[in-house]
């Protein structure tokens, strides 16, 4: 595992240490401060094969930590986080769905969870806050109890009510908020000093980008080390898509896949708050905040992403493109996939399916295309909304 050489701002690239605790950049002239990036000096990797540095089935590096080469040089905290399957769908030839709901906890958030817990055991930091749609919260909640360290909660009351179990049970301070994610950022904000909490949200710290990176890696792995011509990733915060472009720029840096052939990226939101696709759509630099959001995909339901800019960066420098989907099409598609393909979706899933049947009907996309669509969750952690939305009650209750 390599020494991190530094934490790089993605706005104005300076280089901060990582010697210590970082939050965001500290030396932007302009607010809002960039994020953060992990650097190494990988250099000694390079001319190997993935082959000779990936951890393989004798490894002891197992899940997303087959990559420990291009992971920081700590001890990690693991529930056994990321190779999660690659399934290639029944019906359409050229698609391949990513099952991160096979992840701890149930969501793609275990990885960027792991390794910002693992990094904060590492700094010796006590208590952890977060706001949350929900599955961050459960995953930030069940590494912390993993690691020993206390976790601070903030989610919107109307949560699916697997999130308010699964925190509860893995012992988080629970506070539910009259609001949406951005409120719950805001009451983190204003009380992380005075409580001692360090903030873990999205991309304020550089850590769960760097986990989340490790689905770039493995979708390449997976598909024979080669990329897919494009992937939909659904997107709320969207540190998934900055986390793979990461991971794409570190694996053409290391000679391990071909430079010049990037999947397009596709971000798919909700109608009920699409800000992103907005953005993209008017040709805005970043987006504007959401007013009245409402999505049954809790995920999606962030009125403004932090990273805002990066995204639209990246879905214009890879040729993609923002696409929104209703909420009616994400159930359609959670019950095409579910009867037809056997995967039952996540809602935010849903939205990558409904989205690449969209651009297939409207030829935008060939079904020959080489397309991977991130199933950032499982179905079964939104028992309460997809029984809401088929009609269904449980058994018994009349
Ligand atoms: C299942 C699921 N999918 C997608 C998202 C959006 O993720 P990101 O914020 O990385 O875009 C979330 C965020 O809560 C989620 O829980
Ligand atoms: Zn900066």
């Amino acid at each position: 595992m390599p020494a991190i050489a530094y934490l790089e701002c993605s706005r104005c690239h300076a280089h901060l240490p990582a010697d210590t605790p970082q939050t965001v950049c500290t030396r932007c002239k302009d607010q809002p401060a960039g994020a953060l990036y992990v650097r190494y000096d990988l250099s000694h990797l390079h001319g190997t094969s993935p082959r000779e540095v990936v951890g393989d089935g004798d490894s002891p590096w197992r899940g997303m930590w087959r990559y420990h080469a291009v992971l920081p040089d700590v001890e990690p905290v693991t529930l056994g986080e990321g190779w999660t399957p690659m399934l290639h769908s029944r019906r359409h030839p050229g698609a391949w769905l990513k099952e991160e709901g096979a992840n701890p906890t149930g969501a793609f958030k275990a990885r960027g969870l792991a390794l910002a817990v693992t990094m904060a055991r590492h700094y010796g930091l006590r208590k952890l806050a977060i706001p949350s749609a929900g599955n961050a919260a459960g995953a930030l909640a069940a590494y912390a109890a993993a690691a020993g360290i206390e976790a601070h909660v903030f989610m919107p009351r109307d949560v699916p009510i697997a999130n308010y179990v699964e925190v509860t049970a893995y012992g988080a301070h629970v506070t539910l908020v009259d609001g949406v994610i951005s409120d719950c950022g805001r009451m983190v904000a204003e009380r992380k000093q005075q409580e001692g909490w360090f903030d873990v949200s999205t991309l304020k710290e550089p850590f769960r980008v760097e986990g989340k990176k490790t689905m770039g890696y493995e979708l390449v792995e997976q598909l024979g080390w080669e990329y897919p011509d494009t992937v939909f990733y659904p997107t709320g915060g969207g540190v998934g898509m900055i986390g793979m472009w990461k991971a794409f720029e570190e694996l053409e840096q290391l000679g391990w896949v071909k430079p010049g052939r990037r999947p397009r990226m596709f971000g798919v939101q909700s109608s009920g708050c699409a800000p992103v696709v907005k953005a993209f759509d008017d040709g805005a630099a970043a987006s504007t905040a959401w007013q009245n959001p409402h999505t049954a995909a809790a995920g999606l339901r962030v009125p403004k992403a932090y990273g805002d800019y990066i995204l639209l960066e990246i879905m214009r420098e890879s040729g993609g493109m923002a696409v929104a989907v209703s909420d009616e099409d994400i159930f359609a598609s959670i019950q095409d996939w579910a009867a037809n393909e056997g995967i039952l979706l996540s809602p935010e899933g849903a939205a990558a399916t409904a989205a690449y049947a969209q651009l297939l009907s409207r030829g935008v996309l060939d079904p020959s295309d080489r397309v991977v669509l991130f199933n950032t969750g499982a179905g079964l952690k939104y028992i309460d909304v997809i029984a809401s939305a088929l009609h269904l009650k449980a058994p018994g209750q009349t």
